[in-house]
């Protein structure tokens, strides 16, 4: 009798080890699982998301861009749109990006179903008109059959279409990296080197810009802080939407949820590496040189952001017909 109890305590002290109570005062929050409204709406949006229909070359979807395999970015430093069009700016990731205070680098988009219209129409990106696009999809009877069932109505229009893929984007978060779980208490859920990158984080300032659930995506900042940022892309940041010279060069802070997945890196796609945004980082931002150890200890903590990719069945699309519009390739 007495043995017993001596071995419950036992468990019970080795068990309070391994698990601490939630840290809820840390900078950073855990990303919680989506949850779904409209189940209908989220399965057209994943549609339309994998769709290529939706672009004038019947070639190139929001996928091919925001690949679901790859973190949701295309790897590039700059995307590849219509005619092998080469972009402008580095593609961000589509995970987690309804935690955004704004959608694009410079924030032009409010909401995720803004920002969806965009790409679609966009000559260098998919190149299709939204018209085009609708009469597409208007032309498919089990597309047709399925907006009905989710909007009530037999016409397609864009606003049904870009919000059903934002429906889509929603549920594309990222809980249960290990950090989340260290956050969540989990004592062993970190290695040494990964917490004292963490703690390098914090104490040099990186968690000034980089906070929140999605560390990241919740405010606009200075690319260049301390000093300034030289690079070859012309984007101004979000001068371009407020008109204010103030804002040259702030740019949405990017999330760092995924980073590992999600290279290259910044606006213009220059760092290939996390070891070389976090030298940039340090350098530009905050004035501090890392030393490699150091920089392994932040790169080993960031790559602890990593949760929980989204699993689906690849969704299949209904086929095209003799009322389709045909693709129009590239020239
Ligand atoms: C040709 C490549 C390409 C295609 C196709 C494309 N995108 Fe993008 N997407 C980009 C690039 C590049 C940006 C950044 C543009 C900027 O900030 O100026 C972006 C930005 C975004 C953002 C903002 C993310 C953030 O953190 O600011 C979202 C969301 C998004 N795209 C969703 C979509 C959806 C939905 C589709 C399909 C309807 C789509 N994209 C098609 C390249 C593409
Ligand atoms: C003053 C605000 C600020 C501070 C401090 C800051 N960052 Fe950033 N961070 C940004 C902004 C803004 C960008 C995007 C800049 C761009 O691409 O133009 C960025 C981009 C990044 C990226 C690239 C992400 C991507 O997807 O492109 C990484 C990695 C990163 N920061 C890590 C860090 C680390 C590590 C620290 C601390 C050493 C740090 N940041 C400190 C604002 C900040």
């Amino acid at each position: 009798m007495h043995k017993i109890a001596l071995l419950a305590a036992a468990f019970t002290v080795s068990a309070t080890a391994a698990m601490a109570a939630p840290r809820t005062d840390e900078p950073i929050q855990p990303i919680e699982p989506a949850k779904v409204k409209d189940a209908g709406l989220v399965e057209l949006g994943k549609k339309l998301y994998f769709d290529p229909r939706l672009s004038k070359s019947g070639f190139i979807s929001c996928n091919s861009c925001h690949n679901l395999s790859m973190g949701g970015t295309d790897n590039l430093k700059t995307s590849i749109g219509h005619n092998w069009n080469k972009g402008p700016i580095n593609a961000p990731t589509v995970l987690n990006s309804s935690l955004n205070l704004a959608q694009f680098w410079d924030g032009r988009a409010l909401t995720l179903q803004d920002q969806a219209g965009g790409p679609i129409a966009n000559p260098g990106e998919m190149a299709s008109t939204h018209t085009l696009a609708i009469s597409v999809l208007q032309s498919i009877p089990a597309y047709v059959a399925e907006y009905k069932k989710v909007f009530g109505t037999d016409k397609v229009s864009i606003d049904g279409v870009t919000k059903a893929i934002a429906a889509f984007e929603e549920t594309l978060v990222t809980p249960n990296s290990r950090f989340d779980k260290w956050l969540k208490g989990d004592n062993k859920a970190l290695t040494k080197q990964e917490l004292a990158g963490y703690e390098l984080f914090k104490d040099s300032g990186c968690t000034a810009c980089h906070n929140g659930a999605a560390a990241g995506g919740n405010t606009f900042q200075k690319m260049g802080v301390v000093e300034p940022y030289k690079s070859t892309s012309t984007a101004e940041g979000r001068v371009a939407v407020t008109k204010e010279e103030a804002d040259r060069f702030y740019f949405k802070v990017p999330t760092l949820r995924n980073v590992e997945m999600t290279y290259p890196y910044f606006h213009d796609g220059e760092a290939e590496t996390m070891s070389e945004a976090v030298d940039t980082m340090g350098r530009i931002q905050l004035g501090r040189k890392f030393s490699a150890e150091e920089n392994a200890s932040i790169v080993a903590f960031l790559k602890t952001l990593t949760g929980d990719q989204p699993s689906f069945m690849l969704p299949i699309l209904p086929p095209s017909n003799e009322k389709t519009p045909q693709p129009e390739p590239f020239n």
